[in-house]
């Protein structure tokens, strides 16, 4: 996964990297480094943070304007000061940073140790840059054509940027499969994973495609195909305010995400949902609008937090819309051989927009002829421009690895699509879906009250902080919400939690309770209320400890668990924004008391951009 930035021009290279590479931490933290022209070129690396690396260069000389650094997620080789990026040729001529995986590289290596090379770290990242030198050692051509010439025999996925001693100029990036973007400022050029890094110098950036590659040189950039026809760089203005990738007052980025929401869901519908009107307008999907409603299937595809938002969007489109629907992990959907038929619509979700697996399900479908809608909260993502058409989430950077803010936005996106075809289609009477709009308006305030569950939400965590498991039930649209609880309090607290239908509890896991076993049962009231609240008492029969997500004012739970939290109540198809904000609460306290890393939790990255 791992992030990358890159800088030539007038300024202190060194500081701009640092500064990028600590906003693409997100991507990965497995260790840092940074190339330098400073007398040659200069590498420093350091296992761990960015702030390590950052430590490292405290007494060195770092003056240089041009450089290139890494901040990493390991595929190929442990995290270690040697497999750091930036690598070296052979030579000592190039250095590379490299986000992605070289599939190839094994065939690569043999052949280059047959030819004398040595490696000084087990990365597939090291290879690439020898495989390019040894293209350039036995070539007529410039160093960019060798860097096309390898492009064009590696296997794989790559973002890169080149230095090389010879050229101290001069940058090489390329792109496939891997997110690049360059910020173009005035003689300078700002070049990263996203565009984070880049927008306190500049917003004119270029979104680097797939197979280009660009060089830049003596304050000009020039991009080429890897069939070495020149393409016109396209600038666009990318529209991102400075606070909203900063904490704010905040401690952890997660929690000001999470408090985030009445806003980040205002923003989503902002010009989109006019209620008093009965209006939606989501202008991202209007030429596949009547495809939508003549669809006879809808598949879902995505991964972690947005594959429990498709869940909840199978719920929403069926019953609205009576379409059938189905959720696929995207990495299981595309090496399965899936029956997918021309004018099926596939749904592609996506916070990021660069998820690997969700990438190459979405070309599956399209390859089969399946019309491929985005839901993507990245601007300019891979997965937005790789999309027929799409609907952008709007919920601004999120930049802790839990998804929270970005999930809600999805639901909002997903039921704004849902609700206008199901009008359009007939399947929705106009009075409901009024009467939904509104709701919908309503639900930041909504989720504002459930934010003041806050305090409650701590002390109960406190009590259960060192529990070992916890178990997540919820029935209908809150299911989805128990399985995204339990992925939450998992991976940002390392307890063990699983996410339940909570009727399914009876055939399996009910044997896991105890009197030690917290069971968070999300029991708002909807159609399934008197079901769940049957499943309550079976937690209880069997001494487990209930903490039960409830709508204001039920006078029945609270006197069967051991504690309530009290959320307002919403249309039952929209509740999920709402009971899914005490978890994500409960979920950040817990990791907290604990210790734990809650932004950058241990073995995750935010955009997982390898299969
Ligand atoms: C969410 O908390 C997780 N970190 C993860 O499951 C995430 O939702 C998943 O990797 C999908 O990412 P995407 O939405 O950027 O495609
Ligand atoms: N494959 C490279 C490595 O292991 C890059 C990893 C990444 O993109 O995160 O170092």
């Amino acid at each position: 996964m791992c992030g990358i930035v890159a800088y030539v021009g007038h300024q202190n290279a060194s500081e701009i990297i640092i500064k990028g590479l600590k906003r693409l931490e997100y991507r990965g933290y497995d260790s840092a480094g940074i190339a330098l022209m400073n007398d040659g070129l200069k590498v420093y690396k350091k296992q761990g943070k960015v702030s390590e690396l950052e430590a490292h260069l405290k007494d060195k000389n770092t003056k240089s304007t041009i450089g290139i650094g890494h901040t990493r997620w390991a595929t190929h080789g442990a995290p270690s000061d040697l497999n750091a990026h930036p690598h070296f040729s052979e030579s000592g001529d190039l250095a590379i940073i490299h986000n992605g995986i070289i599939e190839n590289y094994s065939s690569l290596k043999t052949d280059l140790e047959n030819k004398g090379y040595t490696f000084k770290s087990e990365t597939d990242s090291e290879v690439f840059i020898n495989f390019i030198e040894d293209i350039y050692k036995n070539n007529d051509g410039t160093l960019e054509e060798a860097v096309r010439l390898a492009l064009t025999k590696v296997i794989g996925a790559y973002a890169i940027v080149i230095m090389s001693t010879n050229h101290p100029n001069q940058l090489i990036a390329a792109r496939k499969g891997s997110p690049l973007v360059i910020g173009v400022g005035k003689d300078e050029f700002f070049l990263a994973s996203d565009a984070t890094p880049i927008v306190e110098y500049t917003n004119e950036v270029i979104y680097v495609n797939d197979y280009e590659i660009a060089l830049i040189k003596d304050g000009e950039i020039s991009i080429r195909d890897t069939k070495d026809v020149k393409t016109t760089p396209y600038i666009q203005k990318v529209d991102m305010e400075l606070e909203a990738i900063e904490k704010g007052g905040f401690e952890h980025f997660m929690l000001k995400e999470i408090f985030e929401q009445p806003k980040s869901i205002k923003d989503c519908f902002r010009g989109r949902l006019i209620a008093d009107e009965a209006k939606l307008v989501l202008g991202g999907i209007r030429d596949y609008a009547t495809a939508l409603i003549n669809a006879e299937r809808i598949v879902i595809v995505a991964c972690g937090t947005s594959w429990h938002a498709g869940l909840v969007a199978e719920y929403i489109f069926e019953e609205f819309c009576r379409i059938p629907v189905e959720v696929e992990y995207a990495s299981e959907f595309r090496y399965r051989n899936p029956v997918i038929k021309e004018g099926d619509i596939v749904f592609a979700i996506s916070q990021s927009g660069e998820t690997a697996d969700t990438l190459a399900a979405m070309e599956l479908a399209k390859s089969k002829g399946a019309i491929v809608l985005g839901v993507c909260n990245v601007v300019g993502s891979s997965i937005s421009r790789v999309s027929h058409e799409g609907v952008y989430t709007h919920a601004g950077p999120e930049i802790g690895v839990a998804s929270t803010k970005a999930f809600t936005a999805q639901l909002t996106v997903l039921t704004m699509i849902a609700l206008k075809t199901a009008l359009r289609k007939g399947t929705i009477a106009e009075q409901r879906y009024r009467e939904i709009l509104v709701d919908l308006e309503n639900i930041p305030k909504k989720v504002e009250k459930a934010l003041k569950t806050d305090e409650q939400v701590k002390k109960i965590a406190e009590i259960y902080k060192d529990a070992r498991n916890f178990l997540y039930l919820g029935r209908g649209y809150n299911f989805p919400v128990a399985l995204e609880g339990a992925l939450k309090l998992k991976e940002i607290s390392y307890i063990h939690a699983e996410g339940y239908p909570a009727a399914e509890m009876k055939h399996g896991p009910i044997a896991l309770i105890d009197e030690e076993m917290p069971v968070v049962v999300i029991a708002t009231r909807d159609s399934s209320y008197d079901k769940i609240v049957s499943n309550i008492q079976e937690v209880k029969a069997r001494k487990g400890k209930v903490i039960a997500v409830v709508s204001e004012g039920d006078s029945l739970i609270p006197g069967m668990v051991d504690h309530t939290i009290e959320v307002p109540g919403t249309h039952e198809s929209l509740m999920p924004m709402v009971s899914t904000i005490p978890l994500q609460l409960l979920s950040y306290h817990i990791a907290v008391m604990r210790g734990c890393n809650v932004d950058q939790p241990r073995n995750l990255a935010k955009s997982v951009t390898v299969e």
